[in-house]
């Protein structure tokens, strides 16, 4: 078992510079043990409000408030000029996003942490093979996690990643500590997944069908946030640090997401690690396509292309893209809106200072896989989608 998790690690680490790795069975799980280890519970974290609502309940649950970052709604990282000093002061970690493969700005974050003498995590999920500062994403941070299920499209892995390798043993027993045991069934269901998926896809379902499909938990959920269940969220919250009373929310989208991995999951995953840098090679492609197109954030097609997992085209009317987009089977995922802070409110995170870029960044960012490009180009000039313009954005004319 050790053994079969050696040989990605080592590849990873020398995609990281030689930085420690760790196998963990999803990106959120190798973030729960990151802030377990680094944050005493009852501490601040600030974070992204444009974020997977699903890293929102990992912070909840490794018994820490999150704190919402103003953010640049050019890209949608963390604006660190527009953090006011005392939400400074009083943080216990900052935990970037880097999202959609954009950068953070790390050695900014890095040169803040260090004065302050509080953690950095990356969360590099979307970012593994970006760089800032002529380094790799995830090379700045005491620890940053990475998620085998974007780029490689695994569905399954990632990667806790330590500045101190020293701290590998330790971070080992805690991980190992946490993962239940692998199942027969999740792993049959993990193998045959493509299979049914592709079989799916093939059919033109039906309104009914897909409903089906959702309640096979192929498609997890009916809108872009999860429900919050404020009331049941608030009970839980007594019980961090722990994942058992917060595992209905960080669950979603991945069942699985602290499974000892089987052999023939990790055999996949493996594979599919093996083809990482073709994969970034067409999405660094396809970003530079998107990017110097009408939609492209203004000057982000002068830089080097980064090779991002989706590129946020700025539209006027999101859901009119979305809408003509799926007319040609195109679907759309990734979208994080409203902002965190809009969608569970006070009782569970400190507000950003500065929420209107965020908010506006979020409303008119469409995430599209750059290895469809040419393909959703063509239907948004079809569908007459207009381009946003940043200097309609608050904060959004520099
Ligand atoms: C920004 C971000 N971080 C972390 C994760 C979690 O990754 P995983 O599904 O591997 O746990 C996601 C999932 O979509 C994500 O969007």
């Amino acid at each position: 078992m050790v053994s079969a998790y050696a040989d990605m690690e080592e590849r990873m680490r020398g995609r990281l510079g030689g930085r420690e790795c760790l196998y963990v069975p999803s990106c959120r799980f190798g973030l729960y043990l990151a802030l377990r280890h680094w944050c005493r519970p009852g501490g601040r974290v600030l974070m992204s409000p444009v974020n997977d609502d699903v890293i929102l309940f990992v912070v909840l649950a490794a018994g820490l408030r999150p704190v919402q970052a103003p953010l640049d709604p050019r890209n949608g990282s963390i604006d660190t000029a527009a953090v006011p000093e005392a939400v400074w002061r009083d943080l216990s970690a900052v935990l970037t996003t880097n999202l959609y493969g954009n950068p953070d700005p790390a050695p900014e974050l890095r040169d803040r942490c260090d004065r302050l003498g509080v953690p950095l995590i990356e969360d590099a999920a979307h970012a593994i093979g970006s760089t800032v500062g002529g380094r790799p994403v995830g090379t700045y941070g005491e620890a940053s996690v990475f998620s085998l299920s974007k780029h490689t499209g695994a569905k399954a892995g990632g990667f806790l990643a330590l500045a101190d390798p020293a701290l590998r043993g330790e971070l080992t027993a805690a991980r190992d500590a946490l993962l239940h045991p692998t199942r027969t069934t999740a792993e049959l269901a993990y193998l045959l997944r493509p299979y049914a998926e592709a079989t799916l896809r093939g059919l033109r379902l039906t309104g009914a069908a897909r409903a089906a499909v959702r309640r096979l938990g192929l498609q997890e959920r009916e809108e872009i946030r999860m429900p919050l269940r404020a009331d049941a969220l608030k009970r839980a919250l007594p019980s961090a640090p722990a994942l058992e009373p917060f595992h209905s929310w960080v669950r979603v989208d991945m069942h699985d997401y602290r499974l000892r991995p089987g052999t023939g999951r990790l055999r996949r995953t493996s594979r599919r690690l093996d083809r990482l840098d073709g994969v970034l090679a067409a999405h660094r492609d396809g970003t530079a396509r998107l990017l110097g197109s009408e939609y492209g954030t203004p000057g982000a097609a002068e830089e080097p292309a980064q090779p991002l997992f989706r590129v946020p085209l700025l539209v006027d009317d999101r859901d009119a893209a979305i809408d003509a987009l799926a007319r040609h089977r195109i679907t759309t995922g990734y979208v994080y809106d409203p902002p965190l802070d809009g969608y569970a409110g006070e009782a569970f995170t400190e507000p950003s200072p500065a929420p209107g870029p965020a908010a506006w960044f979020a409303r008119h960012a469409l995430p599209v896989d750059p290895r469809r490009a040419d393909e959703v180009l063509r239907v948004l000039r079809t569908a007459a989608i207009r381009p946003a313009h940043l200097s309609a954005a608050p904060g959004g004319a520099r």
